[in-house]
Order: structure tokens, then sequence, then C-alpha cells
């Protein structure tokens, strides 16, 4: 009698025949800065600290001592820094390029991959430049966001960065931030593109944490309407062609079909990120004792794995990669 349960008598043989494993290199921790000397909790995110400039530099050190290869970076920009063109975002003394030369400095071998988008930055919260008609209706100003988006990628190649992840979802942006870098001599510095990046309520917390909440209006004219999966392939197929290295779908967990139909249709390595909203449902089912913490986040994120994503960006990554370690 053909009988499947055999190849899963024992851990032996489990450990043989499992098709996908989690190691703490297939880890990206997100990480949160601000310009103040503390560290500070924040509150919509249970478990994850805005830092300062010590604090990241330690935090970065311990997940990358853990076999954590890369960190991304997320800042808070003080109100008075923030404007309508975004300046702030390609000052290279900025807090993200003189978090860089820090963080290369300590650990020249931790990849560091920085966030390419505007709402940071812009008083208006948008990923882009916002223009307003007489009836107040908002149009984000794609070629124009583009410019700034290439101004601020060259600050982070110049500051070292390797990977800069453009999360913004203008169009022709991948094209046109590689153009940029080749002609500054950046030649190898990647670009991790978010793809497929949908319009996704599970980024509230994410905004909670820096501020960067949209002031006006919602985000639904650049990133992508959940309901769709053809569009994410034609993404996936200009992002290629535009010279991405790495394609990134976000959030991660709602949308596994997205990760395994962009894995189909793609040769590059693939990123998902297993979101602020992921974090915070997985997080607080667990405080609560509902659910056991280590068991859910880590099949989270083999079901990602499985789906066909290469990397995770997880705000786990630390925790998760000290218990694949066993500890
Ligand atoms: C903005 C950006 C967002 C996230 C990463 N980069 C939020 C947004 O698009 O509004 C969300 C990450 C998370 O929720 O964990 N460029």
């Amino acid at each position: 009698m053909i009988r499947p349960r055999r190849n899963r008598r024992s851990p032996a043989i489990r450990s043989m025949v499992r098709e996908t494993s989690l190691t703490p290199a297939d880890f990206i921790l997100p990480l949160f800065l601000h310009e103040d000397a503390h560290d500070t909790p924040i509150a919509s995110m249970p478990g994850v600290t805005r830092w300062s400039l010590d604090g990241l530099l330690r935090e970065a050190g311990e997940a990358h001592a853990l076999g954590v290869p890369a960190i991304v970076l997320f800042p808070k920009i003080e109100e008075p820094l923030k404007s309508p063109h975004a300046e702030e975002c390609h000052n290279d003394v900025g807090l993200v390029p003189r978090a860089i030369r820090a963080l290369k400095a300590a650990y020249p071998s931790l990849c560091v991959i920085t966030d390419v988008a505007l709402d940071p930055y812009n008083s208006d919260g948008h990923d882009g430049v916002v223009q307003r008609n007489e009836l107040g209706e908002l149009t984000i100003l794609n070629d124009e966001t583009v410019a700034i988006l290439c101004e601020q990628a060259l600050c982070h190649a110049r500051a070292g960065a390797d990977i800069v992840a453009p999360s913004d979802m203008m169009d022709g942006r991948v094209a046109a931030i590689r153009q940029a870098l080749d002609s500054e001599d950046f030649q190898n510095v990647s670009i991790m593109s978010y793809t497929a990046k949908y319009a996704s309520a599970f980024y509230g917390p994410f905004r909670g944490a820096l501020d960067s909440a949209p002031k006006d209006g919602d985000k639904k004219t650049y990133q992508m309407d959940p309901g769709n999966s053809r569009e994410a392939i034609r993404e996936c197929l200009l992002d290629e062609a535009e010279g991405a290295d790495m394609l990134m779908v976000k959030p991660a967990g709602p949308y596994l079909d997205i990760i395994s139909k962009v894995r189909d249709t793609s040769t590059l390595p693939i990123a998902a990120y297993q979101v602020s909203g992921e974090y915070l449902m997985l997080k607080s089912a667990a405080a609560a004792g509902w659910l056991d913490e280590r068991a859910i986040v880590l099949e989270s994120l083999i079901g990602i794995k499985r789906a066909g994503a290469d990397m995770i960006l997880t705000y786990f990554a630390k925790h998760a990669a000290a218990w694949l370690r066993g500890s």
C-alpha cells in the first residue's frame, strides 16, 4: 500500500524530505531610527523600537551576529525638516546617510539597504510630490518625483548603501535610478524594487511609527489594488526590463499567490515584506496568550518562503534567527 506517512515517520526522515527550510540568512531586519539620543518603544508596534544612532548600531550588530545579513533603514524625520519637495531626503549629512556611514564603519560585512521614497520627508505624507487643484484634489506627480528619488538614491549610494529599495511605486523609477547610479560610478549599488506594493491597510502601524501617514487622500493612485494579480506580473516584467536586481512583493502573508506568480515569471531573486500589520496580528495574539509566538512566527515565515520568496523583510528577524539557532 502506498503510505505517504512513511515519509513523516521520524524527525530524521522529515528533515531529509523537507522541501523548504528557514535560515537566518533569509532575513532582512527593518530598523526605525530618529534624531533623538534616546531609544523609544513604538506604541503602534509592541516590541519594536525607534532607535538613536547608538541604539541602531547595537541592534544591527546583534542581528548580524545572529546571522542576519542585512538591515533596511526607516527614518522618522522631524516636522521642521519636512517640505513639499522633500529636500531633506538627499541631504548628505541627513539622518540616513549618517546612519549608513556609521553602520558600514562598524560592520563592513553587514548589507545596508535603504528605502527610497519621499513619505517620511514630505510635508504631505505621500511617497511623491503632491499637486493640488482649485478643488483641493490631489495629484501625485510622477516624473517630478522620480527626479527626486534619483537624488535620494545617489545620496544613499555616496554614504555607502549596498542596495537602494524604491518603495514609491512611481512609473519608470527603476530605469531612472539605475541610470543615475551608473552615471556617478555606482555600478555596484543594487536596486531592490518594490515591484508589487499593494495599497494595504496592513501598513497602519508603520505609519504610526514614523508619523508618515498621508495628510490628505490615500495611496491608491500609485500603490496597487488588492484585487489585482495580473497587474503584478506587468510591474514585474517592467522592473526586470528596467534593470532591477531584486523584486519585492508587499505585504507578504495575504499575498502569497502574488509571490508565487512573480516567482514563476522572473528569474530574479524575490523578497517579500511581512509588514507592520502582519507583525502586529501575530504579536498581539501571542501577547494575549492565544497563540504560541515562536511557532506561529516561524510558520508564517516558512509559508512566505515556500510561496517563492528568497528573502523576507520581517520585524521578527532577530528573534527568528535566534530561535533557528536554538537559543
Ligand atoms: C513607505 C513605506 C511604507 C512601508 C514601507 N515603506 C508605508 C506606506 O507605503 O505607506 C510599510 C512597511 C510596514 O507596514 O511594515 N514608502
